[in-house]
């Protein structure tokens, strides 16, 4: 069943046009990812969704029923919306369980047993009576999240939440966000401009740039099949090779390759540069090694073939590839054609 549903969603600042015709729809349990550069509109879309933001036309129905447009419009609390933020906005004069419980309504047990539920969800019962300030960034992010889940809202609205964290602290309170939210069966649109962190958490991701939702479709289609080459270059590196496609293959300087979906005439194939598989002795098309970066679990290298094309390769690290050295190229996976431009 559908939770959410965005209907041609406008707000213009000015001739910015911040969110331009978006539409989506979410169903209930799903976690969702709004990823685009800065300034693409994401922020301004959960401020429409929480009611904070009014559209300019367009409507927005949460659970069934119509929250804004066409006249209607629901304040924000009684959206049953929670939200966190990138800075938490956690109350510094308040401890961890009264911050937990500051929006909760009911009896003072009621309210009690609920904080425990949460502290217990979000793995924090021993720092309850802590002030926020004597929290590490990754406790903050919990109890910022036990706060927006405590009051059982329908939906969950992060923007940017794991972006003060450092890389490993980031990586494991988002995995174990991503938990909690499962367990709690809870609805969410998250907000990131981190194509890993997209990746890897959502179920649905919806592509955004400037103000338009580019692709909205599951980590794995976005990755191999993007719907444009700028959704291609903005999750992942992306090479474009010219190709003549007939039919269901097409031929480049790599040779004759497969296309996903039957083309004519020419146009560009994807190849992503773990799709390249590299021969460090002979076999392949030829090419020279032009530069290399280690990365400990793979190796970035760049590689020029005769004909001048330059490719961007991931590869295993195993094998120590330097710059001059001569190797050989093949790709063995279907690949995608864009028209050429
Ligand atoms: N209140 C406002 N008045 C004028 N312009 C605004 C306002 N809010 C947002 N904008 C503009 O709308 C566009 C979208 O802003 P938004 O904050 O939604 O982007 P974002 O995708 O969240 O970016 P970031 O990743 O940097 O947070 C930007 O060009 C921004 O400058
Ligand atoms: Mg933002």
């Amino acid at each position: 069943m559908n939770l959410l549903e965005l209907k041609d969603l406008n707000r213009h600042f000015g001739t910015v046009k911040a969110v331009d015709a978006v539409s989506l729809t979410v169903q209930r349990g799903q976690f969702i990812t709004l990823l685009g550069p800065s300034g693409c509109g994401k922020t301004t879309t959960l401020r429409l969704i929480a009611g904070f933001e009014k559209p300019d036309s367009g409507t927005i129905h949460i659970g069934g029923q119509m929250v804004v447009g066409q006249g209607a419009y629901k304040p924000p609390e009684q959206r049953r919306i929670g939200m966190v933020f990138q800075d938490y906005a956690l109350f510094p004069h308040l401890n961890v369980a009264d911050n937990i419980g500051f929006g909760l309504k009911g009896s003072r047990a009621e309210k009690q047993a609920r904080v425990e539920a949460m502290l217990e969800l979000v793995a924090l019962p021993h720092l309850a009576d802590r002030m926020p300030h004597a929290l590490s960034g990754g406790q903050q992010q919990r109890v910022a999240l036990a706060r927006a889940l405590a009051p059982q809202p329908d939906l969950l609205l992060l923007d940017e939440p794991f972006s003060n964290l450092d890389a490993a602290l980031r990586a494991q309170v988002r995995a174990e966000v991503r938990t909690i939210l499962r367990n709690a069966g809870t609805t969410a649109i998250f907000v990131t401009h981190d194509q890993e962190e997209a990746l890897s958490l959502s179920d649905k991701i919806a592509v955004m740039f400037e103000g338009k939702v580019r692709q909205f479709d599951t980590p794995q289609q976005i990755y191999n099949r993007p719907a444009s080459r700028s959704v291609a270059r903005f999750i992942g590196e992306a090479n474009f090779v010219p190709a003549e496609a007939n039919g269901a293959k097409a031929t480049c300087v790599l040779g004759e390759v497969t296309l996903l979906t039957p083309m004519q005439g020419k146009v560009d194939v994807l190849i992503r540069p773990e799709r390249i598989h590299l021969e460090p002795t002979q076999g392949g098309v030829p090419a020279q090694v032009l530069w290399s970066e280690y990365y400990g679990h793979h190796q970035r290298l760049g590689a020029r073939l005769d004909d001048g094309t330059e490719l961007v390769i991931h590869t295993d690290a195993q094998v120590t590839y330097t710059p001059g050295q001569r190797v050989g190229v093949r790709v063995y996976v279907p690949l995608l054609g864009y028209k050429a431009q």
